[in-house]
């Protein structure tokens, strides 16, 4: 028996991988974030399995449903939104599945980030203008923040910000980051990225709070940062006529003459 813990993706349905499509159709017992993830995933389950949202149970509850499929033989596949790596609650169930020697498996799933990114056709790393996104969120009525992971912190060094949770905080956001950023830095507010009603709010820091409809509460995505907009960047040295790399050696000289795959 295991626990198959799968990334169901940001919403739209097909944004599901091929491994945890088939992971939940090989699965008897389905518990799934209701919250997020998308009902129609549910629809992959094989006829007559044992489906339960554990939007409204405790953790205690989840893993004694655990326990009982454990006991019975039976596979779960355990579902959360976007991707497992960043505020699924995954680390705490892992912990007590170790402790209680049940094995499990991660699949991982498209975060929203990246589902915000593709909704505004945007690249978040362009050359010359920024090479890191930070995954970040700020503090919540139940998740305080450890005191250097500041969104001043962050600002300082210039990256495109993907701030999540946090639609309620738009005006301590813009506080926080205008100093550095500036007032006509870009942002985007991207709602519900892929599902069929997803909407994009394009703004600066200055004008975010006037722009943005008072109804989006949930489910968006705060992108910050000069990339948003950036169209005077450097081309990337990748796809360069001029540049010497392993693909395309640019003369007999070169010291990836003679590469193969093998050898990386
Ligand atoms: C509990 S976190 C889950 C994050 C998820 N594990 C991921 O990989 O993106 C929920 C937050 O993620 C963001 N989020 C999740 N799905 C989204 C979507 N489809 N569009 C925009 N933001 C989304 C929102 O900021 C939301 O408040």
């Amino acid at each position: 028996m295991t626990v198959h813990f799968i990334g169901a993706g940001p919403g739209a349905p097909d944004l599901l991988t091929l491994r945890g499509r088939d992971l939940i159709a090989a699965c008897p017992v389905c518990l799934y974030a209701g919250s997020l993830v998308p009902e129609a995933v549910l629809a992959h389950c094989p006829e007559g399995t044992r489906i339960i949202n554990t939007a409204s149970m405790d953790l205690d509850a989840i893993i004694a449903e655990v326990q009982n499929a454990h006991t019975a033989g039976k596979d779960i596949a355990r579902l959360h939104s976007g991707d497992l790596s960043v505020w699924s609650a995954m680390g705490e169930q892992l912990r007590r599945l170790k402790a209680l020697d049940i094995p499990f498996t991660v699949t991982p799933g498209v975060p929203s980030f990246a589902a915000a990114a593709a909704a505004l056709g945007a690249e978040l790393t362009l050359p010359g203008v920024a090479q890191s996104v930070v995954l970040t969120r700020t503090p919540g009525r139940a998740s305080s923040m450890p005191a250097s992971e500041t969104l001043q912190n962050f600002a300082a060094t210039g990256a495109t910000l993907a701030i999540h949770l946090s639609i309620g905080n738009v005006a301590q956001v813009v506080l926080d980051l205008t100093p550095a950023y500036g007032a006509d830095c870009p942002v985007a507010v991207i709602y519900r990225a892929s599902w069929s009603d997803e909407r994009i709010q394009r703004a600066t820091l200055e004008t975010v709070e006037q722009v943005l409809d008072p109804d989006i509460k949930r489910t968006a995505l705060i992108l910050v940062g000069p990339a948003l907009e950036a169209s005077d960047f450097a081309e990337s040295c990748l796809y360069a006529a001029d540049y010497d790399r392993r693909y395309r050696p640019q003369s007999a000289e070169s010291p990836w003459v003679g590469w193969s795959h093998g050898d990386d």
